[in-house]
């Protein structure tokens, strides 16, 4: 299905975990994730005749139901049932298709699977993706995505290993699917550019947000919601198409090519403000039925790290755990791991600590993409020397793409597959979307912090390992990393701990030690594709750029285009 990936469970641990993604190279990989598996089965030293069950994060069969919901919208839309009918076909001949003969595909890449295949509810995969890896033993739980099956928010009671299901919300009513068709609205892609309209925000007032709030949201008495009108349809938006009564309200839809307006950006803050305040209203009653100030959030809607910022302020909830492939991705670890406990009636032992689940490649690997490109190197011998080497050029202006070990699980670079720059410099927001990312000038970067420096320059309640939660930078330091620091005075930071990531760790620290800054600004080492894996991608990236330095593990790279001939 979409952000198709896998995980491997190993005696109770998660021992890999990949979006397919960043083997096939396509963004959102839909289909079979091959690539994912053989990274798993290799990382594990297993072969699919050690697999004992492959545990999927769907339940094909109970996917009738959006058939039926398509057959229901006849009667106010001819177009919306035409584009829900063959979407739903579409789905059906591929990806539906796919999960029924699973075993046959196994097959084919791998031999045959002695294992059992288990079908599990995607929404109990998203919750156990994150309770079961979170530091809690008790907790409530959320799950709020686009679709799975038929839900599309399921308020769990977690405790152990158990599962408890309080509540459900099933198709239409789905915020994420409401965000996503605001996200077509503005002319971005569906299930894929959320991540700009938040970006998009603060620049907008909110004068839709009222509209949005009593005209197409019903804040039900028992915690729930419901869309009052199909005002937005999210079948249609995925064709470009907009009911007459959405462009009535909103104006003319922007197509992707167009200038992003005022009224762009209003619409983005008026669907921002009410997406959070439905999530704000479900959160209260979740903690009203729970009594426990422990949360786990999942789904694609758990990506919003603005709105996942504001629930400390905004619900009785104080330990808030989401983990970094929060949308559909993350399910693969869910299955895997639910699946194990249910054959192995033991506790949990696995904790996430880190997003560190992907392959690292070796000195040999590195140097082989190197020749195979012709640049040439200088392998620096110590970390000490690579910490200090890095922290000058970056204290200095310079861009440098930083690429160790293991590859992050989930959509965030979290310093092993970065693109790193000094946040003190307000022009380094320009000058990265000038030499490398040529992206919307709207959309933020985010800093990277030593975890105990990071509660004096952004007040955080909690570490926020993922980059998951959006903080008021404190107003005294806003001046001392203007690159990362938003337009209304927020940031996104990765808290770093030393034990989570020593290497990058001392970087920052080194840094700090030249600037008196323990922060670095930190995005994804990708252009206009996944981000990248192998040493390969690594190179290939680079050279589509003007960084200026490429680290790959401890061989130091200068940008070829850069250096006098
Ligand atoms: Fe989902």
């Amino acid at each position: 299905m979409h952000d198709a990936s896998a995980a491997i469970v190993v005696d109770g641990m998660v021992v890999a975990a990949a979006e397919e993604e960043r083997f096939s190279r396509r963004k959102h990989h839909v289909g079979f994730p091959a690539g994912a598996i053989r990274y798993c089965l290799e990382e594990s030293g297993a072969s699919i005749k050690d697999v004992d069950v492959v545990a999927l994060s769907w339940r094909p069969w109970v996917l009738g139901t959006r058939v039926m919901n398509a057959l229901k919208s006849v009667s106010f839309s001819r177009k919306a049932f035409q584009a829900k009918a063959s979407r739903g076909m579409g789905q059906m001949g591929n990806e539906w298709y796919e999960l029924f003969v699973m075993k046959r595909l196994i097959k084919q890449h791998f031999g045959s699977l002695t294992g059992k295949i288990h079908y599990l509810d995607h929404h109990l995969c998203h919750a156990v993706s994150a309770f079961y890896v979170s530091p809690f033993e008790k907790a409530a739980a959320l799950t709020v995505d686009g679709a799975g099956e038929d839900n599309t928010t399921v308020f769990w009671t977690c405790e152990g290993t158990e599962m408890k299901r309080i509540a459900a919300i099933k198709i239409p009513h789905s915020l994420g699917q409401f965000y996503a068709a605001i996200t077509g609205f503005l002319g971005f892609k569906i299930q894929s550019d959320e991540y700009k309209v938040m970006g998009m925000t603060p620049y907008g007032k909110p004068v839709y947000a009222d509209f949005f709030r009593n005209e197409v949201f019903d804040f039900c008495k028992d915690g729930t919601f419901r869309m009052k009108k199909r005002f937005l349809d999210y079948h249609l938006a995925r064709q470009g198409m907009f009911l007459p009564e959405t462009i009535k309200v909103l104006g003319k839809n922007r197509l992707p090519d167009e200038e992003v307006t005022n009224n762009h950006m209003d619409i983005a803050k008026s669907a921002q403000v009410v997406l959070e305040e439905v999530l704000f209203h479900m959160a209260n009653h979740l903690h009203r039925e729970t009594r426990t100030d422990t949360l786990c959030l999942a789904g694609g809607v758990a990506l919003n790290c603005v709105a996942n910022g504001k629930l400390y302020d905004n619900t009785p909830f104080r330990r808030i755990f989401v983990q970094p492939a929060a949308g559909d991705a993350g399910t693969s670890v869910g299955a895997a791991l639910y699946a194990y406990h249910r054959y192995n009636r033991e506790p949990r032992k696995y904790q996430m600590r880190d997003a560190y689940l992907g392959p690292s490649y070796s000195h040999q690997e590195c140097v082989g993409a190197l020749n195979e490109f012709g640049l040439s190197y200088r392998e620096l011998l110590t970390k000490e020397e690579l910490c200090s080497t890095i922290a000058a050029v970056l204290s200095e202006g310079k861009l440098v793409c930083w690429f160790q070990g293991r590859m992050e699980w989930g959509p965030r670079a979290l310093g092993n597959r970065s693109l790193l720059a000094d946040p003190r410099r307000a022009e380094m927001r320009d000058i990265i979307n000038l030499k490398v990312k040529h992206r919307e000038p709207f959309r933020p970067f985010a800093p990277s912090v030593l975890e105990e420096k990071s509660y004096d320059y952004f007040g955080n309640p909690i570490p926020s390992p993922f980059m998951l939660f959006a903080f008021k930078v404190n107003p005294n330091r806003q001046k001392d990393i203007p690159a990362v620091t938003h337009v209304d005075g927020t940031a996104r930071p990765q808290t770093v701990k030393k034990e989570a990531n020593p290497l990058y760790w001392n970087l920052i620290k080194e840094f700090e030690n030249r600037t008196g800054v323990p922060v670095l600004l930190n995005t994804s080492f990708n252009v206009q594709e996944p981000i990248v894996c192998s040493p390969k991608d690594a190179v290939a990236c680079f050279l589509k750029t003007k960084v200026d330095y490429l680290v790959l593990n401890n061989l130091l790279i200068e940008q070829p285009s850069n250096t006098p001939t």
